[in-house]
């Protein structure tokens, strides 16, 4: 049995320890705002945080997630008011939105370790998050509104 907390919920799983987390959180929970994308740690669009850390939920088998805390972008804040949420709300970021969510989660994950990134240090982290609708300028607009707020 492999026990862990997401979203402020304490879940216990019994099935295929290889099983990707990404399955479980779409398919077991419900919880359908973290994105299938490439399914090879490659894209971002699965990226949920991980004892606060972003990581890829696609390759992330069940059995690395006991006792871990995990968060996806329905648990970001109860209320939808992240600042990271508000910034993107307000500098209208996304445009088709598929790949928003795991946008949001690396951005959360960078202001929260670095509460007033640079430029090169917003490139870099956000590198490895792949957006199709090529929405990058707005993300790093965004990123810069939501930096130095309090709670990020
Ligand atoms: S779906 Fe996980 S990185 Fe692309
Ligand atoms: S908003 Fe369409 S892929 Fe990023």
């Amino acid at each position: 049995m492999i026990t862990f907390t997401l979203n402020n919920q304490t879940q216990s799983y019994s099935g295929d320890p290889q099983m990707p987390l990404l399955w479980y959180l779409r398919d077991a929970a419900g919880l359908t705002g973290t994105k299938y994308g490439c399914g090879m740690a490659l894209c971002g669009a699965c990226t949920v945080h991980i004892d606060g850390d972003a990581t890829r939920s696609c390759r992330l088998p069940m059995a690395a997630v006991a006792d871990k805390r995990i968060t996806t972008i329905e648990g970001l804040d109860e209320k939808n008011a992240h600042p990271v949420q508000i910034a993107w709300a307000e500098n209208d970021v996304p445009q088709c939105g598929y790949c928003q969510s795991g946008q949001m989660m690396q951005a959360a994950a960078l202001l929260s370790a670095n509460p007033s990134p640079t430029d090169e240090e917003i490139e870099q982290s956000m590198s490895g998050n792949i957006c199709r609708c090529g929405t990058y300028p707005r993300i790093k607009k965004a990123i810069k509104a939501a930096a130095g707020s309090e709670k990020a």
